[in-house]
């Protein structure tokens, strides 16, 4: 009996600031898979749902926000990021500010908000594979995933590289601030009782604390094996 081919995927979870979204992009194109930025599914439910006036802790609210909210990926016209359209508009800039990555955050962690978010995420896997960057990959969304991986950076440095990119964008922010806000969406995301952020049991923990991209990609990609 013939069986149809599984889709091979390649789960990339860990917290925010270890470099997860630039190496899931390389890798990605590395292999030539799909990518699935799962994590801005979640800054878009919460930018909808303020820019709706949600109050983010009524559950019912931000669930029913969930399940109708229009998220589209596009590729840019001028070969430079994915561009997420949410609701017909190009939010791709406000998804990356620090109040949409709060507001993701409380969002994610109410389980019916969660659950309007798995069949989009499980319509990605397609031919020839899916490299998936999150929080639960590994765990939730794709647990039969052949290849895992869970990226990790110490808070410090990963305060340290958000400083980087937020000042180059010519925001004021302080170093101890961005560590402090750091070190509690971990324990937030760590700490709800669904989906927390935990490696999978058959996941690789990679530390790119001190590492450059290049030799992170190299890592992540001798995991996957063909
Ligand atoms: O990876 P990110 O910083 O864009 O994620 C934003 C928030 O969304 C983060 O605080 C945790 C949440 N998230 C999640 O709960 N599950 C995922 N698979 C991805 C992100």
């Amino acid at each position: 009996m013939s069986r149809s081919p599984v889709v091979p995927v390649l789960a990339i979870d860990g917290p925010s600031g270890s470099g997860k979204g630039t190496v899931s992009r390389l890798v990605a194109d590395h292999l030539g898979w799909r990518l699935l930025d799962s994590g801005a599914l979640y800054r878009a439910v919460g930018y909808a749902a303020g820019m709706a006036g949600l109050d983010l802790s009524d559950a019912e609210a931000v669930t029913r926000c969930a399940e109708t909210t229009k998220i589209q990926f596009r590729a840019a016209a001028d070969g430079g990021d994915t561009r997420v359209i949410v609701n017909g508009h190009d939010a791709t800039d406000e998804l990356r500010t620090e109040t949409a990555g709060a507001a993701a955050s409380a969002i994610a962690s109410v389980p019916s908000v969660r659950q309007a978010l798995v069949a989009l995420q499980l319509g990605f896997r397609k031919a020839p594979g899916l490299v998936a960057d999150g929080r639960d990959m590994g765990t939730v969304i794709f647990p039969d995933a052949p290849f895992k991986v869970f990226l990790t950076a110490s808070a410090a440095e990963r305060a340290k590289r958000r400083y980087k990119q937020l000042k180059e964008k010519g925001l004021s922010v302080t170093l101890a601030g961005l560590q402090r806000e750091i070190e509690a969406r971990d324990s937030r995301d760590a700490s709800r009782a669904v989906a927390p952020l935990k490696p999978a049991v058959d996941a690789v923990l990679v530390d790119s604390t001190g590492m450059g991209i290049g030799d992170v990609v190299a890592k992540v990609l001798a995991v996957v094996k063909l």
